[in-house]
């Protein structure tokens, strides 16, 4: 496949500047493989993994079927008890990037460059990107409006070149990109590569319920709503009668307990306990309580293709639409 030099590029040592994001129970050993061997990033959530034993293997098994560069997502707040063991097992597979999200990054910037990998940490604005690069990160990832996940609220027209002002640290840019047009508009804004999460769900790799994938191969961007039932704070699914019914906020008295200080501590990590429930049961199998996680570039995926078909797609809708610019 061709390359697209840029300093991600080069920083990580891979061809394409395009990381096949991390997604909670989405992202598996196959997606993480195949999206390095073609030239991308692969990375997956280390919470993909449990126990901590699945973690190890699944990082040994990657280790063994590509030499490439492949990236593990640490979730660095204090739902996440792991955190330490995440690090670890990753820093003995020889992990080349880790991205962060939810939390501050200090102690995984500090380990990982002892190692020499490379630590992205995911921003939604410009004042977190100035922490995390006072802190030593090599990079940050904008999450923009439209994203899959924790969007942030910033177009990302406005977000990349605004953290470009600033920032000396390459900035990647995340959220509706499916669509090597996208990546075009990305990379003309000012990112150093792309972060695609929504368009790798739809892959034939991905071993999750076909009905999921059906949904995002139909959906509309209007078809996507922010709901804060899944973790507390609004993450983006898809509209479905069940959504319909339960609505997209959380009941008043759980917010009281959420926002009550003698309360918050138990009914936080409750909360995202039965979301990730909801989540994981609507991922694997048919549920009537169906709750799909996917950003809006759902509306721009019309077909279920492989990880390597979906990067070579990219690459050539990103020449295409280089060439309608000169
Ligand atoms: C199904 C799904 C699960 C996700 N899970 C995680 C996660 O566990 N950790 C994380 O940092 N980001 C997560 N994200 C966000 C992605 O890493 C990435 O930032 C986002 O998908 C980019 O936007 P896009 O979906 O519009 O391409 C998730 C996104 C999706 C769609």
């Amino acid at each position: 496949m061709k390359t697209i030099p840029t300093p991600f590029t080069k920083q990580l040592k891979i061809d394409l500047p395009i990381i096949a994001a991390p997604m909670f129970l989405v992202s598996n050993e196959d997606i993480v493989v195949e999206a390095s061997n073609a030239g991308a990033l692969g990375a997956f959530p280390a919470l993909n993994y449990r126990p901590i034993e699945q973690y190890s293997e699944a990082l040994k098994a990657m280790r063994a079927r590509t030499q490439k560069p492949i990236g593990v997502n640490i979730i660095v707040n204090k739902s996440n008890t792991r955190q330490s063991e995440d690090l670890k097992y990753a820093l003995e597979a020889g992990v080349e990037l880790f991205i962060t999200s939810l939390g501050s990054p200090r102690e995984v910037i500090a380990q990982a460059h002892k190692q020499g990998a490379k630590v992205y940490c995911d921003v939604t604005n410009l004042e977190h990107a100035l922490k995390v690069e006072d802190m030593g990160a090599d990079g940050v990832i904008a999450v923009g409006q439209g994203a899959g996940g924790h969007a942030g609220p910033i177009s990302p027209l406005v977000l990349i070149p605004w953290l470009k002002t600033r920032l000396k640290i390459p900035v990647v840019a995340a959220g509706g990109i499916s669509h090597g047009a996208a990546m075009a508009a990305c990379l003309t804004l000012g990112a150093d590569a792309v972060s695609v999460g929504t368009r790798f769900i739809a892959c034939r790799e991905a071993r999750i319920d076909q009905a999921y994938k059906d949904a995002v191969v139909k959906a509309t961007p209007e078809d996507i709503v922010m709901t804060s039932r899944v973790s507390g704070t609004p993450a983006a699914v898809i509209r479905t009668p069940y959504i319909d019914k339960v609505g997209t906020e959380l009941p008043w008295a759980v917010r009281r307990l959420k926002e009550h200080k003698l309360t918050k501590k138990y009914a936080v990590p409750l909360i995202h306990l039965f979301g990730m429930r909801s989540l994981e049961e609507s991922a694997s199998k048919p549920s009537w309580k169906t709750v799909w996680s996917a950003g809006q570039s759902v509306g721009l995926i019309d077909e279920i293709l492989s990880v390597r078909e979906i990067l070579q797609k990219m690459v050539r809708e990103y020449e295409e639409a280089k060439t309608r610019l000169t």
